[in-house]
């Protein structure tokens, strides 16, 4: 089965997932939608996205990504991952404003994998948004979920049959 996993990111977390995730395909296409924004995807059986959220919005490269390809996507078996620091209820409203509708309701999965802070990363703006939210949350330091990374490619393969 020809495998794609596409990847945006800002700070690598979302390339980080996407290494481990394709450790699990056999010779999966990896590909940085900043530097290939547009894959051809009716090349793959199987595509795998994700990317991250800042300040409430998901990557402009992967929402591209999605959009461009919405119709291409639609008879394909797709799965999408996100990292960011929300859980729970805001993690959804963020899928629900970054996903499209026929995304969120053909995708097999969209997962959350976990978040990483490179606090050497971000400029002297994005650091101090940063330190005050993760003081007034009391968050604890984020990290990648290496059992929800399990978990998504385990439903992943089960649902395409590998
Ligand atoms: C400036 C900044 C803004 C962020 N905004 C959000 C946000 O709105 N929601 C969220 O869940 N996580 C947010 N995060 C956490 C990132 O999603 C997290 O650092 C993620 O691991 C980044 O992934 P990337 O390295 O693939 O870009 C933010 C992080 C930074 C540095």
């Amino acid at each position: 089965m020809k495998t794609l996993i596409a990847f945006a990111t800002k700070s690598g977390t979302s390339e980080k997932c996407a290494s481990m995730i394709a450790e699990h395909f056999d010779s999966p296409d990896i590909v940085d939608l900043s530097k290939n924004s547009n894959p051809d995807v009716r090349d793959y059986d199987l595509i795998i996205a994700g990317g991250s959220v800042r300040m409430g919005n998901l990557h402009a490269h992967l929402i591209r990504f999605m959009k461009v390809n919405l119709r291409k996507l639609e008879d394909k078996q797709m799965a999408f991952f996100v990292c960011c620091m929300n859980k729970g209820e805001k993690f959804d409203q963020q899928v629900e404003k970054g996903f499209p509708k026929a995304i969120r309701e053909n995708a097999i999965e969209i997962a959350h994998l976990g978040a990483l802070l490179k606090w050497d990363k971000m400029n002297l703006l994005e650091r101090s948004i940063m330190k005050k939210i993760v003081e007034s949350e009391k968050l604890e330091e984020p990290k990648i979920d290496a059992t929800a990374v399990e978990e998504f490619v385990s439903k992943v393969k089960s649902t395409v049959g590998l």
